[in-house]
């Protein structure tokens, strides 16, 4: 151990260094309108959380029967509602048109070549009862598992809904991911139909997917079926009485396919997400906890008006976000949602902008890598288009800086609309952590606090609470839409999650809470460095280095050093047209932090290496930064970025 000094009488593990002090309670305007504008859900949750999840799933869910057991908890396995059983499908649309919604748009879905589908809450359950009965005519029944590899294109969610109409799980792989991806998902699952499509729009050209799904399934003997929906218009071949066109099967298809009643605690899907082994771990989600949950927050934390909202969240399908925040949580409120196929920057820059500008999009979910990659691109895109309908704006997926969180207020938000950064993972479900818009008192960067009926809290390396300071964030008690396991891996479930601190959920995030209790997230613990005894997160000097006027993008990682343990190495992709001096940024961050933030190196980059999804690769920029051989780079959305990094960080000099 180094001189490592406790100044505060806190139990501090990360130095919280960055102190962002502007605050944005919400508008007296918003709050008016707003569905909660006072802490009663708070209240109500601290008495008594179970009590406040049971509520919430009699008033926003409809139960064929009543549960007899709010919760039951065996660390590390809960069960909630149990005894209950309901149909995800039905709550999605049968009681939507029973209510006499059937002509309320579900989708207003945008092709990325500008042709466009309306699709209403009648159309869809019709859509979906039919494919639901071509399901079962392919011999797919309760209990299997069927892996969707698709574009995002309405069939997507009409896949996902049959699935859960007749209690088949379904395994979403995202359609980024490669061919041998697929294969070890539907290998781990032990899938017995694939649905994939020919091919879909990206970035103007058609990207063949069923080629790779073929590719996938040479190796995958449980597949019986594979079903294709047409998108793309590209040839394909069809393997006679193995692969089936959607459409055919569609027509042929019984109309009727009553919703039958689930065990609340039915498999509803898995999700396959990466961990710290090569492996990616099948994470299982079931049915009446996680359908509460997921309607619970799409209702209050982007304070939804059902007949009046045009919701936009712009993940894809393939991830967590897109089961919860597109699929599941707005269909179960009755949402009219936009669905979008294809990337930003098609046919130009401001794609994003004039799709809200067409729909009059109110609520707008969006990423903060997304959101510094409009940045880079100029405050002048969103000024093209009328964005005034926005009411509010979400974050998720990675930790805001606050620079980011003020452009997208100010240009996005047009300086009225609230946003709600929300902090949750696969594992959870559903969000966990977030302000709630007309009662919380926002500060940029900080996903504020545990929303009702959660316990979040910060320990530090001794499992010790910590009150103010850095630490690590657990989780304290059962939610409903909890991961229930990993598929084939209680051991994994249990080592990875349960067994850190004793008697808390390890989310793997480092996190820090400030003299109001709020909480700060600042990414992946294997993301943190520790540079002369100092623990510093990579997020915060990012964050510094991106409030610098010339900063667009900023990736920071810790390489081993002799000296100093790690050194904080950047690379950092500059605003257009703008230059600025190595040690002018290192000053930067040194000011905006402290000198042992201060990066030993900073590279230019015109890019970032990052995955299909968006995430920055720190582990290749680590490799690049220590001088190895790369490793697996199969993930990288463009591979040449690296070789650039590489090229550049041979060139650069370092500093000091
Ligand atoms: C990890 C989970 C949640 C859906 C998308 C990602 C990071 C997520 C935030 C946020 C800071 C965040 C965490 C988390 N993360 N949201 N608002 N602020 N960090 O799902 O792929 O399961 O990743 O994403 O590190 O552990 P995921």
């Amino acid at each position: 151990m180094t001189d490592e000094h406790d100044t505060s009488g806190d139990h501090d593990t990360i130095d919280a260094l960055l102190d962002e002090q502007r605050t944005f309670p919400p508008s007296e305007a918003f709050k008016r309108n707003a569905l909660v504008a006072d802490t009663s859900l708070y209240d109500e949750a601290a008495r008594d959380y179970q009590g406040f999840w049971a509520r919430q799933a009699a008033e926003l869910v409809d139960w064929q029967d009543d549960w007899h057991t709010i919760c039951e908890w065996e660390l590390p396995y809960s069960k909630w509602f149990v005894g209950g059983r309901l149909n995800v499908s039905y709550n999605c649309l049968d009681r939507h048109v029973l209510a006499g919604n059937g002509d309320r748009v579900a989708f207003h879905w945008e092709g990325e070549p500008g042709d466009s589908r309306t699709i209403t809450y009648a159309a869809l359950l019709a859509e979906v009862q039919l494919f639901a009965n071509a399901l079962k005519s392919l011999g797919v029944a309760k209990g299997d598992r069927v892996n969707i590899y698709l574009p995002m294109v309405p069939e997507a969610a009409v896949a996902m809904l049959a699935c859960a109409r007749i209690g088949a799980a379904h395994s979403v792989v995202f359609g980024g991911f490669s061919a041998q991806s697929l294969t070890d998902r539907i290998n781990d699952a032990e899938a017995k139909v694939l649905i994939t499509a020919d091919g879909g729009y990206r970035r103007g050209e058609v990207f063949p997917l069923k080629t790779a799904a073929d590719e996938a399934i040479a190796g995958c003997p449980t597949i019986e079926h594979v079903v294709v929906v047409r998108r793309g218009g590209n040839e394909v071949q069809m393997v006679p009485g193995r692969d089936h066109w959607y459409h055919d099967l569609v027509e042929a298809a019984d109309p009727v396919c009553p919703a039958e009643p689930m065990d609340s605690e039915q498999l509803l899907f898995l999700l396959y997400t990466s961990g710290t082994t090569g492996k990616p771990k099948g994470i299982m989600h079931t049915t009446g906890g996680y359908l509460t949950q997921v309607a619970f927050t799409h209702k209050y934390v982007f304070d939804l008006h059902a007949d009046t909202d045009v919701y936009w969240c712009t993940a894809d399908v393939g991830w967590i976000t897109g089961h919860s925040y597109i699929v599941y949580g707005p269909l179960a409120n009755g949402a009219t949602q936009v669905m979008y196929e294809g990337v930003p920057n098609y046919p130009a820059n401001d794609r994003f902008w004039s799709i809200i500008e067409k729909y009059g999009v109110t609520k707008f979910y969006t990423a903060p890598t997304a959101i510094r990659t409009f940045m880079k691109w100029g405050a002048q895109e969103p000024a093209k288009h009328d964005l005034s309908s926005l009411q509010l704006l979400g974050s998720v997926g990675e930790p805001i800086n606050p620079e980011a969180w003020m452009w997208y207020q100010e240009h996005i938000g047009g300086g009225t609309c609230p946003i709600v950064d929300t902090w949750w993972q696969t594992e959870t479900g559903g969000i966990m952590i977030s302000p709630l818009p007309g009662c919380t008192t926002t500060k940029p960067g900080s996903a504020t606090f545990p929303l009702p009926g959660i316990g979040a809290e910060v320990v530090d390396d001794d499992a010790q609470l910590v009150t103010h300071g850095g630490g690590y964030l657990t989780l304290t008690q059962p939610w409903p839409g909890m991961l229930r396991g990993i598929w084939g891996d209680p051991e994994r479930y249990h080592d990875t999650y349960w067994s850190r601190f004793e008697g808390r959920y390890f989310a793997g995030d480092g996190c820090k809470l400030d003299e109001q209790g709020y909480l700060w997230l600042l990414g992946r613990v294997d993301d943190v460095m520790n540079v002369s005894g100092h623990r510093i997160s990579t997020a915060e000097v990012e964050s510094a280095l991106v409030s610098h006027p010339s900063v667009a993008e900023a990736a920071v990682v810790g390489a081993n050093d002799a000296t100093t343990g790690q050194a904080i190495i950047a690379y950092v992709t500059l605003r257009g047209g703008l230059e600025v001096a190595v040690d002018e940024l290192r000053g930067h961050v040194a000011h905006e932090i402290g000198a042992i933030a201060k990066p030993k190196a900073i590279y230019f980059t015109p890019d970032l290496p990052k995955t299909r999804s968006g995430k920055i690769m720190r582990r290749l920029l680590r490799d690049v930064a220590e001088g190895r051989n790369l490793g697996d780079t199969t993930t990288l959305a463009d591979a040449s970025v690296v070789n650039e990094l590489q090229r550049r960080a041979v060139e650069a000099p370092t500093e000091d």
